[in-house]
């Protein structure tokens, strides 16, 4: 609590050679540039092609990683969010996969957490383990009725060496304002916590 207070005194003196004090102190959870909040995360869905391992430093190099699901509270937000950042794409890689593991077994993990991956919202006849290592969110889709209808997206195996878009999340980021006023004007400052 001391470091925004310092902050926020020393813009002020800076400006004006003399110290005011913070009138009220408020905390706002924000997500990066590009990022939009999707239940307690902040997520990136991104329409390039990439293979897995590509899509991976992809999220890296935001400072991000590959999405991970935690449970159903959280699968409902995001299937709701992907058809509208991302309409009509029925497929992005997520950070779940099982390299390195024996191929008959199917224990998946979050390759962003490193966590074990205990729910595991599979498609239709999936998991497929003989198709690759790593998981997509899937959503399949219908012409029937002369119209595109696209199914919720939900885990599907895929080969890590094909080509699909993919999702990145990072965590909310939590920052206190401070207005800091003094007789001529009021100022905030950001301070990240
Ligand atoms: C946000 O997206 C735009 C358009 O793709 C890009 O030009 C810009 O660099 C991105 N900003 C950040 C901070 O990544
Ligand atoms: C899912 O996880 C979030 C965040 O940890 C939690 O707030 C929520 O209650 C969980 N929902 C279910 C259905 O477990
Ligand atoms: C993935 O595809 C590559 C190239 O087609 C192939 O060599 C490899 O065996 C496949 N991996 C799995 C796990 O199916
Ligand atoms: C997609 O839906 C069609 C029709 O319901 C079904 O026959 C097909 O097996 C589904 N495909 C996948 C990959 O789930």
């Amino acid at each position: 609590m001391l470091w925004p207070k310092v902050v926020c005194f020393a813009l002020l003196g800076l400006v004006f050679g003399q110290l005011h004090q913070a009138v009220s102190t408020q905390t706002v959870s924000e997500c990066p540039t590009n990022f939009s909040r999707v239940a307690d995360k902040c997520l990136l869905a991104d329409k390039s092609w990439k293979n897995w391992y590509e899509s991976d430093r992809h999220c890296r190099s935001l400072n991000a990683e590959l999405l991970s699901i935690k449970n159903q509270t959280e699968l409902k937000a995001i299937q709701e969010w992907l058809p509208v950042a991302e309409p009509y794409q029925l497929e992005f890689w997520t950070a779940g996969n099982k390299l390195g593991e024996v191929k008959t077994l199917i224990d998946y993990y979050w390759q962003s957490t490193g966590e074990q991956a205990l729910y595991l919202p599979w498609n239709q006849d999936q998991p497929i383990p003989s198709s690759g290592d790593c998981l997509t969110l899937f959503a399949n889709y219908s012409m029937e009725t002369g119209e595109f209808v696209m199914d919720v997206h939900r885990l599907t195996v895929k080969n890590c060496t094909q080509w699909a878009p993919h999702i990145c999340q990072t965590p909310l980021q939590h920052f206190t304002t401070q207005l800091c006023l003094n007789p001529s004007a009021v100022y905030e400052a950001k301070v990240p916590v």
